[in-house]
């Protein structure tokens, strides 16, 4: 398999602990998405009070963001509590990590998708005649003593810095979750109760030196395998998520993260949330930066939709399965998108 596969192999792969069957050089190019021929625009993006759901406004917050969730697939949170220093010294670290000399970064590349940690370049896809100018360092991170010695000590604020803003938003997430759980009518603690680990992807989009921006993506168009995925850009705008068809533009809003629906909270809502496709271009004049923070369950938690969610009206969408089972699944069916969940309908042979 040629290293251009590979990654692009790699670059669907946000979680370890998926089985070792290569994917076949036909298997990625026929799963690639077509895209829609659209304009990106602005437009108005949800955006949720997480403070707001600690007082008596809780119900109202909680309806509000299980409309977001099913009607975009994600949203905007302000007040979410992550202090500004915090923010300002994951982007100074991920920034310094990156115009580290090359030979620096690549040490921490490996072709290894269980690795703890591992670094992954841009790369130019012949076949689809696309370059992926995104470069990250993703990383197991939860707990973050078990972890934290694998991480970079260049620069030296790494370690601090990244276990700050990574325990600030596990709390986030785990907010989330009690109200997602609520908006779909279960226990509060329901989705926390599958929770395992957490990975997170610093990524960097250099500026783009290509005059053609068609061809020139940060990232392609995806959904992410997770339950949800919380986003921090910084001030560059990039972003852009499927919205009635079209391309929008999710430009960055001072002081929030954004927060998507993944492939497997799709799962668990039994299809009343749907995964959001997204992807990122770049920028020609300003580098940028984003922090990814996914969240997936632990290997035996069962991820299909719960019984109070089927009835007469809303027959099973997915069997039940387990998060193992799902992360085997995604690398005999390498796909960008929702495809990954296609052999647990309940239709499906
Ligand atoms: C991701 C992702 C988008 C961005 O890391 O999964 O979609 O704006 N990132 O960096
Ligand atoms: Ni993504």
């Amino acid at each position: 398999m040629s290293a251009t596969m590979l990654q692009v192999a790699e670059d669907l792969l946000v979680f370890p602990g998926a089985g070792h069957l290569p994917p076949t050089y036909k298997d990625l190019i026929s799963n690639l998405p077509t895209l829609p021929e659209a304009e990106a625009s602005d437009g108005s993006i949800p955006i949720i009070d997480l403070e707001a759901l600690h007082g008596p406004r809780r119900a109202e917050i909680v309806k509000q963001l299980g409309q977001a969730c099913q009607l975009q697939g994600f949203f905007a949170v302000k007040n979410h509590g992550i202090p500004r220093p915090t923010v300002d010294s994951i982007f100074d670290t991920t920034r310094e990590f990156f115009h580290q000399p090359k030979e620096e970064r690549m040490k921490f590349y490996t072709p290894d998708p269980n690795s703890d940690i591992r670094l992954m370049n841009a790369y130019k896809d012949e076949v689809a005649n696309v370059y992926v100018a995104r470069e990250s360092l993703k990383f197991h991170c939860h707990p973050v003593e078990k972890y934290v010695n694998k991480w970079p000590t260049n620069p030296p604020s790494f370690r601090k810095s990244a276990a700050e803003y990574l325990t600030n938003v596990r709390r986030v997430e785990i907010t989330l979750f009690g109200a997602i759980s609520e908006s779909l009518g279960l226990e509060t603690d329901y989705i926390e109760k599958k929770l395992g680990g957490h990975y997170v992807s610093l990524n960097y989009y250099g500026a783009c030196e290509q005059s053609n921006l068609e061809l020139t993506y940060g990232v392609r168009a995806h959904t992410d395998p997770t339950i949800i995925t919380i986003l921090l850009q910084d001030e560059v705008p990039g972003l852009q998520a499927l919205s009635e068809g079209k391309w929008m533009d999710v430009n960055p809003i001072p002081d929030t993260v954004v927060v998507h629906v993944g492939d497997l909270l799709q799962a668990i809502s039994n299809h009343r949330f749907k995964s959001l496709l997204h992807q990122a271009m770049v920028n020609c004049e300003k580098e940028r930066m984003s922090i990814a923070s996914y969240c997936y369950p632990s290997s035996d938690a069962m991820i299909g939709p719960p019984e109070k969610l089927i009835d007469s009206d809303h027959p099973a969408v997915y069997k039940d399965f387990t998060f193992k089972e799902f992360s085997e699944q995604m690398w005999k069916v390498i796909a960008f998108d929702d495809a990954r969940l296609n052999s647990f309908k309940c239709s499906a042979a």
